[in-house]
């Protein structure tokens, strides 16, 4: 039964407010509070290593680095180990699936979760000091806590999510997230070491003007989804690609937009993993009460038949998705 809610102000510690809304659950247990500080502090560990990555290339070429030559790690390969170091002591997480892994790290332990993270999302942008992420998904295992890791356990549809975010590591680091009621952002201050709740109950605009793909693709897409991008042109849309998901993503659920990654001549399915990208963000742009789709339907619906599946992602301002599932469908017309 749920108990009266407790509106945090603006500013609240990540903290208490991860505590005053475990507290609204009467069977609450903690783990999931518990889960998400990890995340938490890992996201504080791999913005420390991601804002000094210009100095590892000076320590790595004076042949600097420190024991386990971590920091010659490329940094994607670093933010995977940092993720998976705190969920693993955390105790929280049984399995956890990462971009950067071809196998389940199964952490054979009584946790209940099951954790799916791309650590760093936009790699491409790392050396050109340009806004990167991290973006997460929570499952609980279908089947009992001690038992071995099976299949149904890890391929969830993305509808079974219990929790689902993303860290920004831009002009200001972020850590934005849903249980499922609502989405909320943190800002963190660097100073403090401590995430402050700076964006309560985010919304997405239900339209919006910015369209975002990368337009390069353009003639490997199909007719539908040309024609959809024409008619963003004709209205003037403006065009926004910066080439991190997470990124793009947040910018469009701040001002309204939409966010395409289609299929193209080379990729069938497009680029995103869904389940290392493509669900945790359908998860929260839903709960913005924006939408997600693979062009032709639900992204939240799919399940997952391997590890590393892709898929094409619409995902956004609630009408625009509808909008383009409607040119690939054929219905505009
Ligand atoms: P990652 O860095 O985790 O491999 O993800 C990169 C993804 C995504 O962040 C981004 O939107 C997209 O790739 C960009 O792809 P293109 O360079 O093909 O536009
Ligand atoms: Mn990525
Ligand atoms: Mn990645």
């Amino acid at each position: 039964m749920e108990q009266s809610r407790i509106a945090l102000p603006i500013g609240a510690a990540l903290d208490r407010f991860i505590k005053a809304k475990q507290d609204e659950f009467a069977y609450a247990t903690g783990e999931l509070s518990q889960l998400l500080r990890d995340i938490a502090l890992a996201g504080k560990v791999v913005n420390r290593e991601i804002n000094k990555a210009g100095l590892v290339d000076i320590s790595g070429s004076t042949g600097m680095e420190n024991i386990q030559g971590e920091d010659q790690q490329k940094l994607d390969n670093l933010a995977n180990i940092r993720f998976i170091r705190a969920l693993t002591k955390g105790g929280e997480a049984c399995v956890i699936v990462s971009e950067e892994d071809e196998h389940i790290n199964d952490l054979k332990n009584h946790g209940k979760y099951v954790i799916c993270i791309d650590p760093l999302d936009g790699s491409s942008n790392i050396n050109v000091n340009v806004s990167i992420g991290t973006i997460f998904s929570v499952f609980r295992r279908i089947t009992e806590p001690g038992t071995p890791i099976t299949r149904e356990d890890v391929l969830q549809p993305g509808k079974n999510q219990v929790a689902a975010g993303y860290l920004l590591y831009g002009s200001s680091t972020m850590l934005v997230y849903t249980t499922g009621h609502g989405v909320n952002g943190f800002t963190y201050e660097p100073s403090l070491g401590e995430y402050f709740l700076s964006h309560p109950d985010m919304k997405i605009p239900e339209d919006g003007s910015i369209y975002s793909v990368n337009e390069g693709n353009y003639y490997d897409f199909a007719p539908e989804v040309q024609e959809y991008i024409d008619e963003c042109r004709k209205r003037r849309y403006s065009a926004r690609y910066i080439g991190s998901l997470v990124s793009d993503f947040h910018r469009n659920l701040l001002k309204g937009g939409i966010y395409l990654y289609p299929a193209t001549e080379t990729m069938k399915q497009g680029k995103l993993r869904l389940m290392v990208e493509s669900n945790a963000l359908s998860f929260v742009a839903e709960q913005a009460g924006g939408f997600a789709s693979s062009g032709t339907g639900r992204v939240l619906e799919l399940v997952p038949e391997s590890l590393h599946e892709r898929n094409p992602l619409y995902i956004g301002s609630k009408n625009m998705v509808r909008e383009v599932e409607n040119y690939i469908s054929g219905q505009s017309k």
